[in-house]
């Protein structure tokens, strides 16, 4: 039997053993694993054997051999690397070979990669792109790279702008990442969201979380139509976008909603806000990072199924619905999650620790909350679990539809300041009630504001 000792020792011995044990096999498991076990190569190792594996049936072989040539070093594989970065037909091959040609760092390999970049799978461009960065500096290479700028693939074009471009665009912020403006913690304006966001500054908030109104469904808000509820999120969410730190989330709380029929003769009608929003978002900066469904009990959401129950007949069936979505985005930023989490001192890092139980999937099975003044209130639990994933100790938080304010207040009791806005006078008094009761809410003292009042706090 082959062992790993066995490999090592004929390695050493330096006469082409190696090549022959390999060619003894009858199968490609054997040479793989052979393959497998080198480990380190000697200077003077006769890998005269391996192109040829480049042809072998079995991809596993192919795969080793090319990563083998790429330990070895020597220019005279590279025209054996091209081919198999051109023409297998395995991407994690062709990867693997593109990256062995740019281990040799060779003129010659330069030359190469620059073909590859012309390859019609950006994974195989991206390849290229990583081995070419080796070069970054050298005027020939990053002139080739820069122009990738106007790739068509997102992925290219954001890698390149990373490397190249980033800086020279990086944007000068007046608080540090860590810090808000004290006239926005722990207030509750009573407005137009759109208003007051307009009045506050770009970069002010750490994380955004919300459920919007359910369109025409709930009494509180009422559009024309379904376009003048979706331009309305568009222009919320736009501006939103803006009052958002650099690479901070916002995370959208929605569900299809239902309108009633208006008589049997009619049908109701079904919109599916969560996918109708997602493309604006997306458009406008925000980077889809996550959905997690929120899934709730069968027995406390409207039944819908009844009537197939009785009739049973297809066309007419209609699932009760259980789940709403959690949509998680992050602004575009070209810095990656770790800058974000490197802006905090390490006390607050340590602090801000997700302790004990979490959940580790997208479905989070949790229990709706009824209340008597708003019909559509977030449960504790819910909120919890989004502020301590999404934000840390210290924090701002925003929910432009405060509602009851269940986002503000679980914000509080965890140590984050919130920023709340709510247009309704109703649930703006109902708020302040609840702060009244709430001994954790009370704790800072929080702020309920006209808008009017609220700009003298800014001026001041
Ligand atoms: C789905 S509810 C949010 C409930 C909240 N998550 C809670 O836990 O109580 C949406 C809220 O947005 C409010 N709203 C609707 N349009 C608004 C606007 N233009 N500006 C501010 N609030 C608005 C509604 O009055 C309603 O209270």
């Amino acid at each position: 039997m082959i062992t790993k000792q066995y490999i090592d020792d004929l390695k050493k011995e330096g006469n082409g053993a190696i090549g022959k044990l390999v060619k003894s096999q009858s199968d490609g498991g054997g040479i793989t694993y052979i393959l497998e076990n080198l480990g380190y190569l000697p200077k003077d190792f006769d890998g005269s054997w391996l192109p040829a594996l480049l042809e072998h049936k079995n991809k596993h072989v192919r795969l080793w051999a090319t990563k083998t040539i790429g330990k070895l070093k020597d220019h005279t594989f590279i025209p054996y690397l091209e081919k198999t970065a051109l023409e297998d037909e395995v991407t994690e091959i062709r990867r693997e070979a593109v990256s062995s040609i740019g281990r040799q760092h060779s003129e010659n390999s330069k030359k190469i990669l620059y073909k590859i970049l012309k390859d019609h799978d950006p994974k195989i461009v991206c390849q290229a792109i990583r081995a070419l960065l080796v070069f970054k500096g050298t005027n020939d290479v990053d002139k080739k790279l820069k122009a990738l700028i106007k790739h068509q693939n997102e992925v290219v074009t954001k890698v390149i702008y990373k490397e190249y471009f980033a800086k020279a665009n990086e944007k000068k912020f007046d608080k540090p990442h860590t810090e808000s403006y004290e006239y926005l913690k722990n207030v509750v304006v009573n407005d137009d969201v759109r208003e007051v966001l307009k009045i506050i500054p770009n970069d002010s908030f750490h994380l955004t979380f919300t459920s919007p109104p359910y369109y025409n469904a709930r009494d509180y808000s009422i559009y024309p139509s379904y376009k003048a509820y979706l331009d309305f999120l568009e222009e919320v969410f736009q501006l939103t976008y803006n009052k958002t730190k650099e690479g901070r989330f916002l995370i959208v709380n929605t569900s299809p909603i239902i309108i009633p029929r208006i008589s049997r003769q009619h049908s109701s009608k079904r919109y599916p806000i969560p996918f109708d929003i997602h493309h604006f978002l997306s458009e406008m900066g925000w980077e889809f990072i996550d959905d997690i469904v929120w899934v709730k009990p069968e027995a406390s959401v409207k039944n819908r199924v009844g009537g197939f129950m009785q009739h049973r007949k297809p066309l007419g069936y209609k699932p009760n619905s259980i789940t709403e979505y959690l949509m998680v985005y992050r602004k575009q930023t070209s810095k990656l999650l770790d800058w974000n989490i490197r802006q905090y001192d390490q006390k607050i890092v340590e602090e801000s620790k997700v302790k004990g139980e979490y959940e580790s999937n997208n479905v989070w099975h949790i229990d709706p909350t009824f209340n008597k003044v708003h019909s559509a209130v977030f449960p504790i639990d819910l909120c919890k679990r989004v502020v301590e994933y999404y934000s840390y100790k210290g924090d701002l938080v925003f929910d432009p539809f405060g509602g009851s304010g269940t986002f503000g207040r679980t914000a509080k009791s965890l140590d984050r300041f919130f920023f709340l806005t709510e247009q309704d006078t109703k649930y703006f008094e109902y708020m302040k009630t609840n702060v009244k009761n709430d001994s954790l809410f009370n704790e800072r003292k929080t702020q309920f504001l006209t808008i009017s009042d609220f700009k003298k706090t800014i001026s001041k």
